[in-house]
């Protein structure tokens, strides 16, 4: 089968090469990709938002499979679009339709529904323009710190989490009537401050049954300590180490199947990855957020912790079939370090040529992961914020964590950045 993968960091990267390794791989395409994904598949300068393009180019390369990496597609109804058209009617595609991406494309609806399925999260309301006034009485209702989430697609950036009463509320009004987040902040959840622990569950789904990915948490913030502006992620460990056998049965009971039961119940069409941002607190579960596509960096440790042929995997997804799939996950611990340009999350250079990468070889143990690089003249160079995530193995994540430093010290770039405290939170 022939393969397209929508995006070009880390996560697609990595599903690239799981997907690699599947005999029943005859060729990956990425759409658009980076130095890391051209070594194992072809890439493709494509606009992804273009559907129209991207369905010419699944014809031209005649691909049985499509995936899509980034949420804006799913939310713009990539799948609903393919799904219409007769000629596609036998391509494969992993990713929800629009309604089901609506859970990552709007907050309030993902509030709704967790509302209407009994699926434990923080308590909320949501408020527009019109009823500003209404939401600052709110605010004046709720203990500190205050929590506004912009209600669509912002990049990661919609979230303000604030100590004082006056801040929120000038905030709240920012948001809601100077376009803080452009369109994105027309519409405000605000809800109700949760203190624990976070860590991230996936699950892959045909829209009826499920399966449960390993779990794993990232490390958000850019600075040691978790500390400073909030990234893309600076790292990832799976399995998280207080996620224990309980835990997660509490998660499947409480969380999961709800959730899954409730795209059934609604008949939202849904093959493809959901994943649940949770907060632990005390011993247990609280829904943070849906996002309808895998994370990145957690993808980096998630996925190759799975031992079955991937792509199998999404193809029983795809087909309605994963009931007939029984996940094999590698019990070691994987980590994964990103190795960012000096400036991100704000502004960076690109365009630095990577040195080392020659001489550090994938094994059973190290995958280098490309998020942000291009090659040009036979050379790799940085190309984004996030520019590579090394992943390690071992039997515990201080160990794999260890090995994975010892790489990122063989890596080279100009103002090359990396937090060096991954882990020290779980011990
Ligand atoms: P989100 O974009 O929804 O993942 O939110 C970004 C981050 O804000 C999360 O990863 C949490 O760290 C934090 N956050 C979101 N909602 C809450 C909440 N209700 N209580 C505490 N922290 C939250
Ligand atoms: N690492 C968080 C995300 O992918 O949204």
């Amino acid at each position: 089968m022939k393969v397209l993968i929508l995006g070009s960091g880390g996560r697609e990267h990595t599903i690239a090469q799981k997907i690699y390794e599947s005999p029943n791989c005859d060729q990956i395409f990425v759409a658009p990709g980076n130095a890391g994904t051209s070594a194992i598949a072809e890439n493709l300068t494509l606009d992804i938002g273009d559907f129209e393009a991207v369905g010419k180019c699944i014809s031209n390369h005649n691909i049985g499979m499509l995936i899509v990496g980034p949420e804006a597609p799913l939310v713009d109804g990539i799948k609903d679009y393919f799904d219409d058209k007769n000629e596609f009617s036998d391509l494969l595609i992993i990713g929800p339709s629009k309604r089901g991406a609506l859970l990552e494309g709007s907050k309030e609806r993902a509030k709704e529904f967790m509302r209407t399925h009994q699926v434990p999260t923080a308590a909320y309301q949501s408020f527009t323009a019109e009823t500003l006034d209404a939401g600052k009485s709110f605010l004046e209702t709720l203990r500190p710190p205050y929590v506004l989430k912009a209600d669509g697609l912002a990049g990661g950036k919609g979230v303000l989490i604030l100590k004082h009463l006056q801040e929120a509320q000038d905030e709240l009004e920012q948001m809601l009537t100077n376009s803080k987040f452009g369109q994105a902040s027309e519409k405000v959840v605000i809800e109700e401050f949760l203190s624990g622990i976070e860590l991230s569950v996936f699950v892959l789904t045909d829209g009826e049954n499920y399966l449960t990915l390993p779990n794993a948490k990232d490390y958000k913030r850019i600075g040691e300590g978790d500390t400073g502006l909030n990234t893309g992620g600076m790292g990832a460990i799976s399995p998280v180490p207080f996620a224990d056998e309980t835990f997660m049965k509490k998660v499947d009971e409480k969380i999961i199947k709800p959730s899954i039961d409730g795209l059934t119940k609604e008949n939202i069409d849904y093959t493809g990855f959901l994943f649940i941002g949770l907060m632990k607190v005390g011993d247990e579960p609280y829904v943070i957020e849906y996002n309808v596509r895998m994370g990145d960096p957690e993808t980096e440790v998630v996925i190759p912790r799975i031992e079955n042929d991937f792509l199998d995997v999404l193809i029983k997804t795809a087909q309605g079939k994963i009931s007939e799939v029984d996940l094999n996950i590698d019990k070691r611990s994987a980590t994964t370090v990103m190795l960012v340009s000096g400036g991100y999350p704000e502004a960076y250079e690109k365009g630095k040529t990577i040195h080392g990468l020659d001489k550090i070889k994938n094994t059973d143990d190290v995958f280098i992961c490309h998020a942000g690089t291009k090659i040009e003249n036979d050379q790799i160079l940085t190309n984004g914020g996030r520019v590579l995530a090394v992943t390690t193995f071992d039997s515990n994540f201080e160990s794999a964590l260890r090995k994975g430093y010892k790489i990122v010290d063989q890596i080279d770039f100009d103002k090359k950045y990396f937090r060096t405290d991954l882990g020290k939170d779980l011990v």
